[in-house]
């Protein structure tokens, strides 16, 4: 029904619509510039770590960022796309090996204890000390609070969920970190502490429980970068068939849980001048689950026909 009376109060509404939209716009705050940049590192095992891409800031300058804000952060995403490459550039370069531990790394499996977070009793077989003696070894969180250095812990959705607590109260702000069971005494927190986790959403028995999800301040999901796969000198069709096959993946609904990623895509590149370009198609497809080599060898091979799993024949020169 339109009334002079109607028609005035929906101008009248829409204009208070308008009025709040454009000051919910003018409300937010102008984003800050882009963090200092880290620049490309050299990695320790001799290759150099480019930097990428988050909102508008370098991901190494992000990284290092949220440590000295100890704002803990969480890189999830599919074997070999970068998640542990990036946390170990962003901090590697930061401390001498001379003179400290430097960033502290654990790898989670389902078997991981409270003893390998926090330490552990061993025997010390120092020359003098008594046989039977037992000295209490510090596990990568106590270094890392004791001397207040970042933490990466890799495969973390892997731990069980009861071990985790042991981190969750120093994750949360506690002042001293306890280790129970020895008479050590409360460890304090040192500036510098952080925690960086990766994992692997689709890795059979992980689990991102709540409790774990909010303690961290950054949530990344990571992937591989395409374009610096094609610059680190893969050969742009075996990118192409990868690309298509990770779209796949994430569509979720081919059950496709696993495709090549950057590792895999470098150690090709690697094997194509050593072991000819057949040999390096056939591991591609052979590293898969059983469940899905026929479906990337099949894209594989749209490239490299001849390309079939690497499966051991017999006697050489038959
Ligand atoms: N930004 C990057 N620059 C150069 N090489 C990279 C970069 N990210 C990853 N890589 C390469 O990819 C490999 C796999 O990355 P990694 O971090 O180990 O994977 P993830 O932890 O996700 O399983 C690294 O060993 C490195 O050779
Ligand atoms: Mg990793």
């Amino acid at each position: 029904m339109s009334t002079p009376l109607v028609d005035q109060f929906t101008r009248a509404r829409s204009q208070i619509d308008n009025d709040f939209f454009n000051q919910g716009i003018a409300a937010q705050p102008a984003s800050p510039p882009p963090l200092p940049q880290v620049g490309p590192q050299q990695r320790r095992n001799g290759e150099t770590h480019y930097p990428r891409q988050m909102a508008n800031h370098e991901d190494l300058a992000l990284l290092r960022t949220a440590r000295d804000l100890r704002q803990h952060v969480l890189l999830g995403g599919p074997p070999g796309c970068g998640k542990t490459a990036s946390v170990e550039a962003a901090f590697d370069s930061l401390f001498d090996p001379a003179t400290s531990p430097g960033l502290q790394t654990l790898i989670g499996t389902a078997e991981t204890t409270v003893g390998d977070l926090l330490g552990t009793y061993l025997p010390d077989r120092t020359p003098g000390v008594a046989p039977g003696t037992f000295t209490f070894v510090y596990g990568p969180l106590t270094i890392a609070v004791a001397y207040g250095l970042p933490l990466l812990i890799d495969e973390i959705t892997l731990i069980d969920p009861g071990i985790l607590s042991a981190l969750y109260a120093v994750m949360d702000g506690r002042p001293h970190l306890l280790l129970p069971g020895t008479d050590i005494p409360p460890v304090p927190v040192q500036p510098g502490f952080c925690v960086f986790a990766t994992y692997n959403p689709d890795a059979p028995g992980s689990i991102l429980s709540e409790a774990l999800a909010s303690r961290f301040a950054h949530h990344w999901q990571v992937g591989t970068d395409w374009d610096l796969a094609l610059e680190l000198g893969v050969p742009p069709e075996i990118v192409q068939v990868a690309r298509n096959l990770d779209g796949q993946r994430l569509d979720r609904n081919n059950g496709l849980l696993a495709s090549p990623q950057l590792r895999d895509l470098l150690i090709f590149r690697d094997q194509v001048p050593q072991f000819g370009v057949e040999y390096a198609a056939g591991t591609l497809a052979a590293k898969a689950a059983p469940e899905n080599q026929d479906q990337i060898l099949e894209a594989i091979q749209m490239i490299y026909p001849m390309a079939s799993i690497t499966r051991l024949g017999g006697r050489y020169g038959r």
